[in-house]
């Protein structure tokens, strides 16, 4: 089993305010009247109620649940992965902040791929951790993270994380289950496996039974950001072993969440047919998308995300692009990282497929060719 640190093993330390949801449950009872938590109960909220209605409202005044159960419940349901191998934060980038504080101590090593979605490694610097970063493994239609390189790093550096994004950002790489499971089983015991799985739902094997499992020594991450659409809102989950996820709750910031935030996750996981809709339009737009640019000789990559990537012949022609759709008023993405600088990232929104919405990409495109 991969290493907690000293001070998170033991009874403490405790969350001093799990909140009146949780006691009810303990209690196996409703407590009507909420006396104790300081919430500012009799504000009117005239302006609030004036500007979003009453049922936003209802939301605003009071501590939430600090375990989500409702919406743990219905990812349980709908996945059926167990109730206690679930925790629900504010989001992947919440869930990485806190895998960080959960397995790694000041000076401990991380590893990941160079350019990769940059949270972690940040998230990882700033709690005083050692950042190791392995090149993509690039050839003819293939950029992705390269595994071997990976565990290489993580037992060279006796690693505590090695941080995977899959499916990948910026690539839209997806490693299959298999590979995944190869990654785990030779990673160093002590090492933990942070798999990063925030566009997950894009992948056309999203409903696989491994889509729910929960692995030894690996943390899951997944968001309601991309295919639930509600990256405002800050919500997402981790899938870990329950003792993993017990570490993961004494670190845990307890109202991250709003009761706001729960309730609105609730509403849209009772109606997991529109969000199946929902990816099965960002299929087609992205395919869409994929097959225009390619038809004008674009390298685009395979991908199982909600955005295409496409390998320019070079960073500096990528880096005129990228700044030309800014000036017609277009943000795509061009990662930050120098290595992957000729890499240009697309939204397959509806936008993006309006005619002239690309036309300086377009254009260099068919100078290219
Ligand atoms: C790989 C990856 N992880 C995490 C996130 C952040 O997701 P969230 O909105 O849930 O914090 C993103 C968002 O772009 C992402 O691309």
């Amino acid at each position: 089993m991969p290493r907690f640190p000293d001070h998170l093993k033991g009874h403490g330390p405790q969350n001093p305010f799990p909140g009146i949801k949780v006691l009810e449950r303990r209690l196996g009872r409703e407590i009507p009247y909420r006396l104790g938590s300081n919430e500012g109960l009799d504000m009117p909220h005239a302006a609030l109620r004036a500007h979003f209605g009453d049922a936003m409202v209802e939301h605003a005044y009071c501590y939430g649940d600090s375990e989500a159960l409702g919406v743990r419940q219905r990812v349980s349901a709908q996945l059926g992965t167990p109730l206690d191998s679930l925790l629900v934060d504010a989001g992947a980038d919440s869930l990485l902040a806190l895998v960080v504080r959960t397995v790694t101590t000041p000076g401990c090593t991380v590893v990941e791929s160079r350019g990769t979605y940059p949270t972690f490694g940040y998230f990882a610097e700033s709690h005083g951790c050692e950042r190791i970063e392995v090149e993509y493994n690039e050839g003819p239609g293939r950029l992705a993270p390269d595994l071997e390189a990976l565990i290489t790093a993580a037992h060279e550096t006796e690693a505590r994380v090695v941080y995977l994004a899959n499916p990948d950002n910026p690539t839209g790489h997806v490693h299959d289950d298999d590979a995944v499971l190869d990654l785990r089983a030779r990673l160093p015991e002590e090492c933990w496996l942070l798999l990063d799985e925030a566009y997950h739902d894009f992948r056309q094997d999203a409903d696989s039974p491994f889509a729910a499992e929960v692995l030894p020594g690996v943390i899951r991450l997944r968001t309601l950001s991309k295919a639930h659409g509600m990256a405002g809102m800050r919500i997402g989950y981790a899938i870990a072993e329950p003792q993993t996820i017990e570490m993961m709750m004494k670190a845990r910031i307890h109202y991250a969440v709003s009761t706001l935030t729960l309730a609105a996750a609730e509403v849209v996981l009772d109606h997991p047919e529109e969000t199946r809709q929902h990816i099965q339009a960002v299929h087609a737009r992205r395919e869409r998308l994929a097959e225009h640019l390619g038809s004008l000789g674009a390298d685009v990559l395979p991908s199982g995300t909600n955005f295409i990537a496409l390998r320019m012949p070079s960073s500096e022609l990528a880096a005129s692009i990228h700044a030309d759709l800014l000036d017609a008023g277009s943000l795509i993405n061009r990662p930050p990282s120098p290595n992957l600088g000729h890499i240009l990232r697309i939204t397959a929104v509806e936008e993006a497929l309006k005619p002239g919405r690309l036309a300086a990409l377009e254009a260099a495109l068919a100078e290219c060719s």
